[in-house]
């Protein structure tokens, strides 16, 4: 992205909310009201998506290939995902299952392993046939359930910072974000819940919720769901719900939402196999819901990619039923990781909000006497061959996140070893 396509994202006002547009303009630096600018030629691109520039993720990865430094910007792992799932896909592909156009709602077995992982791990029952559904990625259950469900003039909430395609597909939906901010303390970002029922109006249609969250690593607590729950229910609201990181818990554990009262007739689960099985490039997702939600969420999905990847959703079949030392190795690993990358950056003198879940690190850079994540981040690379993520770019209110940075450690322990000795030069 360049410096003016950045500075566009950064000052666009996102129409949605007086509040938010306030807050954009302090982080880009205006002390009072913007002139408005002439609205000149008609733009080629839709003007829901003017503020969505090329993704901070591009940005950083070029930056990242330009200076030869070690990429812990991005979310991908270095190592690909278990050897025998890889085999499953070779095998299907071999065999001709999956090379032409899978069923609209994924391959029967994947649905049925879908349906027995949500029943083994978490005691919900979905049925295959009619509660599960296939999707490329997590990304697209994301879009097609607020295509499906969001209409111009809803409202919906989602926790800031959040993962960038939220706001993208809100606003492809014609809706309103209504961030309700997640605030670090102790160590850790907490959901305010009095925030979150001030933000509920009679537009809100429905709560998008991440947890495990990316980017604060933040696991809701059974109390937080209990009580997000409660309002859904009191309010009568729809919950779209990403628990893409739902194995990769540390500290505590992961309950899904759907599991609280009142809340399976009323949430659309949203998961993948990407960062379970370490495979983002494969983007098999899928969503779990009452017949009513997923028929709904079908009908945009339809019309998106309508089906993908035949023969990866064999594998995944095979995936979701590894035993459970699988998903043991792969949080005890991940655990190790963190922990490596969490005391590296602590030698270099961040302060580090220890992640109870995902693979990302969030921390403050002003004990390094800075406070702008955006130029730390462009200037990381020179500085010591390392390139991270500015948190500001997860947020509407950007002056909220503009000290902090994020780190992803699904690295080879090495490369984790390396980048840490190179961050400690910021120390010096
Ligand atoms: C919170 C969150 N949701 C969804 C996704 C995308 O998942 P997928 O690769 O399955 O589309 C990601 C990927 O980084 C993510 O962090």
């Amino acid at each position: 992205m360049s410096a003016r396509e950045t500075a566009a994202r950064e000052t666009a006002a996102p129409g949605a909310g007086a509040h938010r547009t306030a807050a954009r303009g302090t982080e880009a630096g205006g002390t009072g009201p913007r002139p408005s600018p002439d609205p000149g030629p008609r733009p080629l691109l839709n003007r829901r998506l003017a503020e969505f520039g090329t993704t901070i993720f591009a940005e950083m990865s070029a930056l990242a290939v330009r200076t030869g430094a070690i990429n812990l910007g991005q979310g991908f792992p270095d190592t690909d995902g278990p050897e025998e799932v890889r085999e499953a896909a070779v095998r299907a592909l071999r065999d001709g299952r999956g090379n032409q156009y899978p069923p609209g709602p994924g391959i029967p077995e994947l649905r049925t392993a879908v349906a027995e992982h949500q029943l083994a791990r978490y005691a919900l029952t979905y049925d295959p046939d009619t509660e599960v559904l296939i999707t490329a990625g997590a990304t697209e259950a994301i879009a097609a359930a607020l295509l499906a469900l969001v209409e111009p003039g809803d409202e919906v909430i989602a926790l800031e910072p959040y993962y960038d395609s939220y706001a993208a597909c809100v606003a492809m939906a014609g809706g309103t974000r209504v961030p309700v901010t997640l605030r670090p303390r102790d160590g850790a970002y907490h959901l305010d819940l009095d925030e979150l029922r001030d933000a509920v109006t009679d537009r809100t249609r429905l709560i998008l919720l991440n947890t495990p969250h990316n980017p604060t690593g933040t696991v809701l607590t059974r109390a937080e769901l209990a009580a997000v729950a409660e309002l859904a229910v009191e309010r009568d609201l729809l919950v779209v719900t990403d628990e893409v990181y739902e194995h990769l818990v540390y500290d505590g554990e992961h309950t899904p939402l759907a599991s609280f009262p009142g809340m399976r007739e009323r949430t659309v689960t949203i998961s993948s196999a990407g960062k379970t099985f370490s495979f983002t490039g494969w983007k098999v997702g899928w969503v779990t819901a009452t017949p009513e939600l997923v028929t709904a969420v079908r009908s945009a999905k339809q019309f998106l990619t309508y089906v993908s990847a035949g023969p990866f959703q064999y594998a995944v079949a095979e995936a979701l039923r590894l035993p459970d030392t699988y998903f043991e190795g792969l949080r005890a690993d991940l655990r190790r990781k963190r922990d490596l990358l969490s005391a590296g950056l602590t030698a270099a003198g961040f302060e580090v909000y220890r992640p109870a879940g995902t693979y990302f690190v969030t921390t403050d850079i002003r004990p390094l006497g800075e406070s702008d994540g955006f130029a730390f981040c462009r200037a990381l690379p020179e500085r010591c061959g390392v390139v991270a993520v500015p948190n500001a770019v997860f947020y509407d209110h950007r002056d909220q996140g503009a000290p902090f940075v994020r780190f992803a450690f699904c690295k080879k322990d090495d490369v984790l070893h390396e980048a840490a000795d190179r961050l400690r030069r910021l120390a010096a």
